[in-house]
């Protein structure tokens, strides 16, 4: 007797808005180069209901979901259980629907190994000793801000708009920082300090066309300079950055690095990131040229 072939494990990137998400491609990608049976959507989630919506996907077979903007904190609150750098993000970018027999749902912020990996391997600085500004204190900087101190850099200042939420963020993070040795301080966008080694801009203030909102003496020749955005929305910063003698970075490669480290909490495997971020390069830079 032959038993029927088992249906591919579905995920899904749950968000609203959802349309422009690249998650499915990478992860596509990421299934032919590993040889894994896996189905990849998106999930586009009304802002009232995330939770049915993501258990009737979980009823339907789902496995696992990426989690974006506006519901990471609810992916957070939701899961029965959370990796240490979920904890400290207090907010999740990737959920693994085990079944209650194994614990529940996991949830897991991958968002700053990600952007870690980015930093390190593919653009090849070291963190260690250097002296890094991480500006925004919402969503995105909580989920970077464990890994960033994990790689033990000499010193972190985080400024934010808000200054409280900095305040909060740092608050929550002190004995991580203390414990890695790293002096972790929140300064106003004013008094941020001068001349960093890497300059990590996480606040939406590219997306709203808005100009950097710190000094260009944040940074030296050759500092690394980094907008978590990417596509149109991130040319300006790149522009001021290599106008300051920076070296410029957007976000696509913290963003296939993210999805590489929710892949491998699902399936096991690491898959090759380089190859996936050359093919999502080329496609960004050609759907610039088509925009002009
Ligand atoms: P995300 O998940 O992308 O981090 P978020 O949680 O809404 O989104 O956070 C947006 C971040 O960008 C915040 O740090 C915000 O500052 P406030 O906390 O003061 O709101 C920051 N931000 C948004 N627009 C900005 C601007 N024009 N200038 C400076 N910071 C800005």
């Amino acid at each position: 007797m032959t038993s029927a072939p088992r249906a591919p494990d579905r995920y899904v990137v749950a968000g609203n808005p959802v349309a422009h998400s690249r998650s499915p491609a990478i992860h596509q990608r990421f299934a032919a180069q590993t040889d894994q049976a896996l189905h990849y959507e998106r999930l586009l989630c009304p802002l009232e209901a995330f939770e049915p919506t993501l258990r009737a996907f979980v009823a339907s077979g789902g496995a696992g979901c990426n989690v974006t903007v506006p519901f990471k904190f609810d992916a957070f609150a939701l899961a029965a259980r959370r990796t240490p750098r979920a904890e400290l993000a207090q907010a999740a970018n990737t959920l693994r629907f085990d079944a209650d027999s194994e614990g529940g749902w996991l949830a897991d912020n991958t968002d700053g190994q990600g952007l870690m990996r980015d930093i390190m391997v593919n653009a090849g600085v070291p963190l260690r000793g250097q002296r890094v500004l991480l500006l925004g204190a919402g969503g995105a900087s909580a989920g970077v801000l464990g890994p960033l101190i994990e790689a033990g850099p000499g010193e972190v200042i985080v400024a934010n708009r808000t200054r409280a939420k900095a305040e909060a963020l740092v608050e929550r993070h002190l004995a991580w920082a203390t414990q890695h040795g790293v002096n972790l301080q929140v300064r106003d966008f004013d008094t941020v300090g001068e001349r960093f080694d890497v300059f990590i801009n996480s606040t939406a203030a590219s997306l709203g066309g808005q100009a950097v909102p710190v000094a260009a003496s944040v940074l030296r020749p050759g500092s690394l300079a980094l907008d978590l955005m990417y596509g149109p929305a991130a040319r300006p910063f790149l522009h001021w950055a290599q106008s300051h003698g920076a070296v410029a970075r957007d976000g696509l490669g913290m963003l296939v690095e993210q999805a590489a480290e929710s892949f491998l909490l699902w399936r096991g495997v690491r898959p090759d990131t380089a190859p996936v971020l050359a093919a999502l390069r080329a496609e960004v830079d050609q759907s610039a040229q088509d925009a002009h």
